[in-house]
């Protein structure tokens, strides 16, 4: 395959996404509802590969229908996909990602850096998620991640200007 490409889902992807979550069993409840926030990968064939979607709760994010293709699992590309999305959530404004897991706790605790946390905290905020509210998921593993940017981080950066005058590139 050659480079998979990566874009915002519209409604002519339903079907497919639909269709994806089916096939590794993960639940259809609210996606068309939040179908914008949707992240997409189709390979050079155009064939849709693997999905991820957002559901927005002010500034915190439910990280939602993580999906590769059965055939097309543990190459790297749900970390990938996953960073990209992380990326795009913190741009819009989200400084917390949580998820619901039943199946892939140690895929985002490993290099996607999530945390086991507890569903208490979240019960208000998310209660509007319909995959917050489905039974199956009642007793699913709640992971959370911290998207601030910190201000020491932005802090210690230099600019392109420092970076010129300090002889690197920018
Ligand atoms: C979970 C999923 C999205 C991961 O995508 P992927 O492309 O297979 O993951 P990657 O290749 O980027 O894997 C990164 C690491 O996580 C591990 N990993 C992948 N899937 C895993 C899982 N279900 N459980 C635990 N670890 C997993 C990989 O072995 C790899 O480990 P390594 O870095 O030590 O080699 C994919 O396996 C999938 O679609 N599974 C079915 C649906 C599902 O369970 N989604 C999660 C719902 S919350």
């Amino acid at each position: 395959m050659n480079q998979p490409i990566f874009s915002n889902a519209t409604a002519d992807d339903a079907s497919e996404i639909l269709a994806l979550l089916q096939a590794v069993q993960l639940p259809h409840e609210g996606v068309l509802e939040h179908l914008s926030s949707f992240t997409i990968v189709r390979d050079d064939a155009g064939k849709l590969i693997a999905c991820a979607g957002v559901e927005h709760y002010g500034d915190i994010g439910l990280l939602r229908s993580v999906a590769v293709v059965p055939g097309g699992q543990k190459t790297g590309l749900g970390t990938r996909l996953i960073e990209s999305v992380l990326t795009q959530a913190a741009q819009s404004g989200i400084v917390e990602m949580v998820l619901l897991t039943t199946t892939a706790r140690d895929f985002f605790a490993g290099k996607l850096g999530f945390q086991v946390t507890s569903r208490e905290p979240y019960q208000e905020r998310l209660a509007a998620s319909p995959e917050w509210q489905l039974p199956r998921c009642a007793s699913a593993v709640v992971m959370k991640k911290d998207l601030a940017v910190k201000e020491w981080d932005c802090l210690i950066k230099p600019t392109p200007m420092q970076c010129q005058m300090m002889g690197e590139g920018p």
